[in-house]
C-alpha cells in the first residue's frame, strides 16, 4: 500500500470518529430525544373560581408543609394551564407572557406515590398545545428532587412538584444577545411562577417558589441536555394547618 492510500484511510477513520462524536454531543443536548413512556390527557381548564383575583393575591403565602392528601387531576390540570396553558387558540398564545412569544419555558410535574388521584407516580412533561402530559420516568422520584433542591423538605412531603426549565436558545434565536435573552427567560419564569402561586391559592392549595437548585443533579433527574436550565421548583399540596 502506498502512502497516499494510507493517508486516505486515516482521513476517513478520523472523519467518521468526528461525525460520531458530533452526533453524540448533539443528541445529548436535544431534550426531544427522550423516550416517552405514555400520554395522559388532562381535564379541560375552567375559567371561573371561588375567589376574586384580589382575594387570591391577598391570601397568597409561601407554603412549605403539606398534608398527605392526594390532589385531584383537575386541580393539577388547572395549575399547569395557569402556568403555560394556551389561552388564545388562534395564535397559540399562553397564560403567561413571553418576550416575542418565543416561549423558552418547559414544565415538568413530578408526582409522588398516591400524589394525584388517577395519575401514577413518575415524572411527566407538560405539552401546552394538547394540554396533556407525556410520561418520562416511572416511580416516586421525590428523594432525587429533594437532593436537587439542596435538601429542602418541602419537595419531600408535597404530593407533586412542578419544575420550570428554560431553553434560552429559543429566545436568543430572536434577540441574538445572550444576556438579554437570558434575562427575558428568567423574567418569564417569574410570570409563570406567580400564576402557579395564584392558581394554587385560588384552589385552596399551597406552594412555594424554590430557586435553590443544583443544576447537575436536576439535569440527571430530568434527563435534560446542557441547553436546558432548571429555573424554579414549585411543590404543591394541601397546606398543613
Ligand atoms: C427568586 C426566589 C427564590 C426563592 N427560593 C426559595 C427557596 O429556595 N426555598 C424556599 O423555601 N423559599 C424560596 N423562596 C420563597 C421566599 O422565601 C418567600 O417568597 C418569602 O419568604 C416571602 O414570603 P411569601 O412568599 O409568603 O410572601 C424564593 C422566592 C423567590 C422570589
Amino acid at each position: 500500500m502506498n502512502k497516499k492510500i494510507i493517508l486516505i484511510i486515516f482521513a476517513i477513520i478520523l472523519g467518521s470518529v468526528a461525525i460520531l462524536a458530533y452526533q453524540s454531543w448533539y443528541f445529548n443536548n436535544d431534550t426531544t430525544s427522550r423516550i416517552i413512556l405514555g400520554n395522559q390527557n388532562l381535564p379541560e381548564p375552567v375559567l371561573e373560581g371561588n375567589l376574586s383575583l384580589e382575594e387570591t393575591i391577598n391570601n397568597r403565602r409561601s407554603v412549605r408543609n403539606f398534608t398527605r392528601e392526594s390532589l385531584i387531576l383537575s386541580d393539577v390540570s388547572q395549575v399547569l394551564w395557569a402556568a403555560q396553558g394556551i389561552t388564545d387558540l388562534e395564535n397559540n398564545l399562553r397564560a403567561a407572557p413571553s418576550a416575542g412569544a418565543t416561549y423558552p419555558l418547559e414544565l415538568y410535574i413530578l408526582v409522588g406515590e398516591n400524589g394525584v388521584d388517577g395519575l401514577e407516580a413518575g415524572l411527566y412533561h407538560y405539552l401546552p398545545l394538547s394540554h396533556s402530559l407525556e410520561k418520562l420516568v416511572e416511580g416516586d422520584l421525590r428523594q432525587k428532587l429533594y437532593e436537587s433542591c439542596n435538601n429542602q423538605e418541602a419537595v419531600l412531603n408535597a404530593p407533586v412538584s412542578i419544575i420550570i426549565t428554560g431553553l434560552v436558545q429559543r429566545t436568543q434565536d430572536r434577540y441574538l444577545d445572550p444576556d438579554i435573552s437570558s434575562k427575558y427567560m428568567h423574567m418569564e419564569a417569574g410570570h409563570a411562577g406567580q400564576n402557579i402561586y395564584l392558581q394554587s391559592t385560588a384552589l385552596g392549595l399551597g406552594t412555594v417558589s424554590i430557586g435553590a437548585i443544583n443544576q447537575v443533579l436536576m439535569r440527571d433527574l430530568l434527563k435534560s441536555g446542557q441547553d436546558e436550565e432548571a429555573l424554579y421548583v414549585f411543590p404543591v399540596g394541601y397546606p398543613l394547618n
